[in-house]
């Protein structure tokens, strides 16, 4: 009977010792594991803008933000095998602002979007498929705006007539930074033991108050962006 217990513990400490190239074993996600995603990552804003008042001259439906892609990255630090918590960076989004319900290019404004969340991971920590939640804290800040030639002409097609003056406009745009909510979703898949797939989405409030400012007038309007932003990529397990 010894000859077959030793026998049988030598095939246990064997199997165990090969397991892990034998098998490429499932994620299992454990505390201290550092997760770095990376991908094309899209703020996709569901704009809302209160109507601009040029001066009290005129009144412009109010400004629309389009979309933009960039890289994107998320450092992940598991403080347990299910709980994360997440740092969302991306190189800097470019979105270009229109008047709304007009042809009028108004500018582009530029953002960087910090985000910080806290994750659940639904799944067994050793599932391939790990589906996950969470909610955080975006703080949005806009590093550089810019004003079009077609805003500033508009500018002067409104104010110029109105006040009798013939300025030409070199308006400025200010976008004030902003912290809002986080929700998120997203999930990996395993496709080697240290490679996974991943794709993720975000649902950020980011309110803002911008600001047109011309050698006539100042003006301030509010402008929710409030985007979704999803992205798409490759995780590596550190
Ligand atoms: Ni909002």
């Amino acid at each position: 009977m010894p000859s077959t217990t030793n026998r049988n513990l030598l095939a246990i400490v064997l199997s165990s010792s090969l397991l892990p190239f034998t098998l490429g074993n499932a994620v299992a996600y454990e505390k201290g594991d550092i997760i770095i995603r990376a991908g094309a990552a899209t703020v996709s804003p569901r704009d809302d803008s209160d109507p601009i008042n040029v001066a009290g001259i005129t009144t412009l439906k109010g400004a629309g933000v389009n979309s933009n892609t960039q890289l994107g990255l998320t450092i992940s630090y598991m403080a347990t095998p299910k709980i994360a918590l997440e740092l969302l960076l991306a190189t800097p989004f470019t979105h270009d602002v229109s008047v709304k319900d007009t042809d009028i290019m108004a500018g582009k404004a530029t953002q960087l979007p910090p985000t910080i969340t806290v994750m659940y991971h639904f799944a067994n920590p050793s599932a391939k498929f790990q589906p996950y939640l969470g909610a955080g804290i975006n703080y949005t800040v806009f590093i550089d705006e810019d004003v079009d030639s077609d805003l500033n002409r508009a500018l002067e097609g409104i104010i110029n007539p109105a006040l009798g003056t013939s300025l030409t406009m070199d308006a400025k745009l200010e976008l004030e930074s902003s912290i809002g909510l986080a929700l998120h979703a997203g999930f990996d898949y395993q496709i080697t033991d240290k490679w996974m797939v991943n794709a993720g989405l975000w649902m950020i409030d980011i309110d803002t108050e911008a600001t047109i400012k011309t050698q006539a007038a100042n003006v301030s309007f509010d402008v929710e962006i409030d985007p979704f932003v999803y992205m798409i990529g490759l995780a590596h397990k550190f």
